[in-house]
């Protein structure tokens, strides 16, 4: 914010604090907290209710809606394939959350260890994650549900901070994993660097054989532009680098179909997904193949996908550009956000202090929003600066005066921790 005398700052928090006042007079109930998909954006799979038409056997003759198969159906593997860019040999498709897949493979590596108990987390280090910030609130959850501690490395416009992660883990042999979000991160809408992507895929020949990349690729083709950026393919690299059992891959259809009733998917090395096999094994005799296989049916090639993201694109764009427009201009002075091509996300930095204050006011003022904190490990953002913005639930109109009364409340807190510094100078 530029230089402001005191009598100017006095009169400017006057001005906001009535339009606050006004703003809260309105009793609003919005929310822009949580990354899911508006009913539009949902009905434009409503037809997957029905699509079977009574004939639940897949292309080489499974019955479906019977137990078994645990690896999924072959025509839905071969759409999480296309999906995180890997062989369709090598991916498992499961139930709806990928977030379940993600605790199983960390609770395998924590329990019972990759190629044998010597190299199970509990056995072999005091565990240690690294966690790019600001970054996916559930993966730290993830983490201290296992009481796996999380070690931050700085989220940049190319990816996490690689010369970071590398040196920890040749500095930490507890370093056991690292966390990824590599196209349209959470919430920074960042898409990791081709130079990234490689130094990921090498960090297998310098960690310990416990140490797992989580790939969570949650936003792999929910791009906004026409144009979007390629990210490189992670496995090509690995496979390149010989080091494939470094690495897990996790998908969804979450934010493509139904939120709540999609299919998610994990890729792995072969050796990776017998173990994690074996595991499922012990958990389920087989997902839901009935919804496999409608959602095969529903996107039998890469093609269809592309086309149905791209009528996702057209629904949520204007709410981005909403967002967007009201950050460009009003908060240029305010603060620093990023310009998301895809995903859910935009990521609003106020000035050092002050976004859990911007949180309470919007609270009150009847827009709910992200907790501060929430993009960091245990809640603790250590500038209380970032604030998430999730814009694509609610309707074009109500985001638009959420972010009216967003832009309100961080103008107001940002003047009066201007003015209360200046008083308390004098
Ligand atoms: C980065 C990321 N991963 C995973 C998920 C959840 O995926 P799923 O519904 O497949 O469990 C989300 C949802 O917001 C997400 O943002």
């Amino acid at each position: 914010m530029s230089y402001q005398t005191r009598d100017q700052l006095i009169s400017l928090e006057t001005e906001l604090n009535v339009q606050y006042q006004a703003l809260k007079a309105q009793n609003l109930k919005l929310d822009i907290t949580r990354g899911k998909p508006s009913a539009d954006q949902l009905s434009l799979s409503d037809h997957l209710d029905g699509f079977l038409e009574g004939n639940y056997l897949t292309a080489d003759g499974e019955d479906t809606r019977n137990y078994g198969n645990l690896r999924g159906v072959t025509e839905v593997r071969k759409l999480g394939a296309d999906m995180l860019n890997v062989p369709a040999d090598n991916v498992i498709a499961a139930g709806n959350a990928s977030l379940t897949l993600m605790y199983i493979c960390m609770l395998h590596s924590f329990y019972y260890g990759a190629r044998g108990s010597e190299n199970a987390w509990s056995n072999a280090c005091k565990a240690k994650m690294i966690c790019p910030v600001p970054g996916y609130d559930r993966h730290f959850s993830l983490c201290e549900n296992l009481g796996v501690e999380m070690v931050t490395v700085p989220m940049r416009e190319a990816g996490p901070d690689m010369d970071a992660v590398e040196a920890l883990i040749e500095d930490d042999d507890n370093i056991v994993g690292l966390w990824c979000v590599p196209k349209y991160s959470n919430p920074t809408g960042v898409v990791y660097s081709d130079e990234t992507v490689e130094r990921i895929a090498q960090l297998g020949k310098i960690a310990k054989p416990w140490f797992r990349v989580f790939y969570d690729n949650a936003y792999a083709v929910h791009d906004l532009s026409d144009t979007p950026v390629q990210l490189a393919s992670l496995w090509d690299r690995c496979e390149a680098h010989g080091t494939q059992d470094s690495v897990w891959q996790f998908g969804s259809t979450s934010k493509i179909t139904f939120a709540g009733a999609g299919v998610s998917f994990v890729a792995g090395s072969n050796d990776n997904l017998a173990e994690l096999q074996k595991l499922l094994g012990v958990i389920i005799i087989g997902f839901d193949k009935v919804n496999q296989l409608r959602h095969a049916k529903m996107f039998p090639d890469k093609q269809a996908l592309l086309t149905h993201m791209s009528m996702h694109a057209e629904l949520i764009r204007p709410k981005f550009a909403a967002v967007l427009q009201a950050l460009n201009s009003e908060l240029a002075e305010y603060g620093s956000w990023t310009q998301a091509d895809g995903g859910y996300f935009i990521s609003f930095d106020t000035e050092p202090g002050l976004a859990s204050e911007v949180v309470r006011l919007a609270n009150e003022a009847g827009v709910k929003l992200t907790p501060a904190g929430a993009t960091f490990p245990y809640g603790k953002d250590p500038e209380d600066r970032n604030i998430r913005i999730a814009p694509t639930l609610p309707p074009l109109p109500e985001v638009v005066k959420a972010m009216e009364v967003f832009v309100n409340c961080v103008k107001l807190a940002t003047v009066q921790k201007k003015l209360s510094k200046l008083l308390s100078q004098n």
